[in-house]
């Protein structure tokens, strides 16, 4: 390598402390895992870092609703994501968590910084707030109709039907989404950094950082559209860091979560010798700084994080590098598809190095989103890494062992054609340094065909029969084995639990990306253990099983769902259950049908059907006049004796033992229960 030793800051986007790591999380860890390997690989001084993001109104509530404290969740929720990703080989430096003294540090000697170089005024503004739960509501946290296309139960911030942005304020029937009750609007101060007056400086940045073409167009948008002052302060209650000299208000969690970058390398540098922080971090630097994250957070990385450091006296990053959004089979992660798969499944049933050589096939430099079709994923995976690749090396390990005593020849049996695959080497470390994965996947394979082109033609087991010819036999096969390693090597930031193998198998420790180029002659080798065995496509189905989950509850014909545990909901889907109360005008059997009876329902001033399950329960008559909660928004359902508009709630275990939860004292039908 003729170029000099760099000094590279990686990291990867801090997983939300709220919920385990699923596949689409696994783009972001693997695309940056292997970009951090590879530089250490090429002897690079790369230092790769991540942290839980663990502030937010989210997190606060979820730790509400499992009656611990945000400071638990966070440390359960970080381990167990921290040991899923380490289970996938991701190999992180230092995993820290933004709920630390490091980043409190670093946040309020940021934040000072802004402060006094004028980058920070106060303002009041107007914010929904819950009365009932004594809170203002994020824009995430109010739900209503969208103002331009009329879809109802849409977020504060944006309609995910029609693409349009506002502000809860200008939701039509806004509704908190934590009580269900409709907000008020309160005035509130809140500390605003200057975006607006980062403009030129932007753009200079911009340039520097030689951003992905997808990554610029966006911020060419955004530009148009006027850069807009950031508001960076949340009101308590809060899950956060509280802003010096106030007493209730707290840092916005996007504003501390980057900073957790650097508090995570800053916990590094306080227990390593040969790192500083300075000299990272400090505007001058002359070390290499790069983000890697999914495309959803790039207005926070482009804009307001390299303008926060940049007013704050740090350096800015070199780059930023943003990913697509994963899809399996072509659609969205979905629940009740078994495609929301989260990594613990996937451990559960496969081996990560697959899903590791899947994705860096699939993985390019831009923004695309990448999809995961699971056939696609098993034939690709028994191709290229058992058909191809392994293969190389099973075919001819045993010869080696049988014959030569585990020794390999003194030369190569063909060094023309050795030179071919030495001489890929630039090539495809330029493919892993400018993220063009699948590029450097294809190089890599089209070398693993001409490999298994040459033993095909040199058929080691025929020569193998005929004593004359074992000299022979052991320099095919070390010219095979040869072919084998040098790709290894260019693998192993891809697949580094199978090059750690492929290491013992050839007795030597742990290889420099110039390893490829240095054939291993003369030189005994470990017996052949298999390496990877080929994906059946029934531990692909048992994933898709066991992450299935039904969307809704609900049998066709009968109530009662038995002692099934049903999935956690989060309060957002709880919230979207519209329950009303609903007057029973007609409770009638059903012809044809032993357990159902068929209701009519006043939801007052509506009339639905509902088929209900509950015939061996009561007596229809005996129902009339009732007062009942219903789920109003449940989608109709065609059964067999007509269309159901609806649902009854009730408890019990079935047959006789079903109760209709019943109202009184004072409601009236179409009155939403909260
Ligand atoms: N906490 C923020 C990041 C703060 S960085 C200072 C966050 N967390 S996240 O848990 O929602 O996402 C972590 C990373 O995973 C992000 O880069 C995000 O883009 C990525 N992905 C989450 N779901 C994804 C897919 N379905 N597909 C690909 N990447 C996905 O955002
Ligand atoms: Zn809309």
């Amino acid at each position: 390598m003729s170029t000099a030793v760099r000094n590279i800051f990686v990291s990867s986007a801090l997983p939300y402390a709220n919920g385990p790591i699923h596949m689409g999380h696994l783009v972001e860890y693997l695309q940056s895992d292997i970009w951090a390997r590879f530089q250490k690989l090429r002897g690079h001084n790369c230092t790769y870092v991540c942290a839980a993001d663990a502030h937010g109104t989210p997190i606060m509530i979820k730790a509400r609703q499992e009656g611990i404290t945000p400071e638990q969740l966070i440390e359960r929720v970080s381990a167990e994501q921290h040991a899923d990703l380490k289970a996938f080989d991701v190999a992180f430096d230092n995993f820290h968590t933004t709920h630390s003294d490091e980043n409190e540090l670093l946040v309020r000697r940021i934040y000072e910084a802004l402060r006094k170089a004028g980058h920070i005024y106060t303002k009041t503004i107007e914010q929904a707030y819950d009365e009932s739960e004594k809170m203002f509501l994020p824009d995430r946290f109010v739900r209503g109709t969208c103002p331009r296309c009329k879809s109802e139960d849409q977020y504060g911030d944006a309609c995910e039907v029609c693409g349009a942005t506002y502000s809860p304020g200008d939701l039509i029937d806004p509704l908190s989404v934590l009580s269900g009750t409709t907000p008020l609007w309160k005035e509130s101060e809140h500390y605003f950094f200057r975006l607006s007056e980062f403009g030129d400086r932007l753009r200079t940045w911009i340039k520097s950082a030689a951003l992905h073409q997808n990554i610029t167009s966006k911020l060419e948008e955004w530009f148009d559209a006027g850069l807009r002052d950031w508001d960076i302060s949340r009101d308590a209650p809060y899950f956060g860091f509280r802003i010096p000299d106030s007493d209730n208000k707290y840092f916005y969690v996007w504003l501390d979560a980057p900073i957790g970058y650097l508090a995570s390398f800053l916990q590094l540098c306080n227990r390593r010798d040969d790192l500083d922080f300075d000299d990272y971090w400090m505007a001058g630097s002359d070390k290499e700084a790069y983000h890697f994250i999914g495309k959803d957070i790039v207005y926070f990385h482009t804009l307001f994080w390299p303008a926060v450091l940049e007013g704050s006296g740090f350096r800015q990053p070199t780059s930023v590098f943003a990913h697509g959004f994963l899809t399996i089979n072509g659609k969205k992660m979905s629940k009740s598809r078994g495609t929301f798969i989260k990594a613990r499944t996937y451990l559960d049933n496969l081996d990560p190095n697959y899903l590791r050589y899947y994705y860096a096939a699939k993985l390019g430099p831009g923004m695309d989103d990448i999809d995961m079709n699971l056939d696609d994923f098993v034939a690709r995976v028994n191709s290229d890494l058992i058909g191809k690749l392994v293969n190389i090396a099973s075919r001819c390990a045993g010869f080696i062992t049988r014959y030569f005593d585990g020794r390999l020849a003194g030369t190569l049996d063909d060094p023309e054609l050795f030179a071919e695959f030495v001489d890929a080497s630039e090539k495809i470390a330029k493919h892993f340094e400018s993220r063009e994965y699948s590029k450097a996947m294809r190089s890599i394979m089209a070398l693993a065909d001409k490999a298994n082109r040459y033993i095909e033609q040199k058929k080691p087991w025929a020569m193998a029969k005929d004593e004359k010819q074992l000299p022979d036999v052991q320099a095919v096969c070390t010219e095979g084995l040869n072919m084998f390693r040098t790709l290894m090597v260019y693998l192993t930031p891809v697949i580094p639990a199978v090059a750690e193998q492929v290491q013992k198998l050839f007795n030597e420790g742990p290889w420099g990306w110039q390893a490829a180029g240095d054939p291993l002659l003369d030189h005994t080798i470990s017996k052949y253990e298999p390496l990877l065995t080929r994906i059946e496509a029934k531990q692909v189905e048992r994933m898709v099983e066991q992450s299935k989950e039904p969307e809704a509850t609900g049998d066709d014909d009968e109530t009662g769902g038995g002692d099934a545990k049903s999935p956690e909901i989060t309060i957002d889907e709880f919230a979207k259950i519209d329950m009303r109360i609903a007057r029973i005008e007609k409770a009638e059997p059903v012809d044809g049908a032993d357990k159902l009876l068929k209701l009519t329902l006043d939801l007052g001033g509506e009339t639905r059907s509902v088929f209900a399950g509950i015939k061996s329960a009561y007596e229809p008559k005996t129902l009339e006049g009732r007062l009942v909660i219903t789920v109003a928004n449940l989608r109709p359902r065609k059964m067999r004796f007509g269309v159901s508009e609806g649902m009854v709630l009730a408890a019990g275990p079935g047959g006789e033992d079903i109760f209709l939860l019943s109202v009184d004292a004072g409601a009236e039908p179409g009155m939403r229960v909260t």
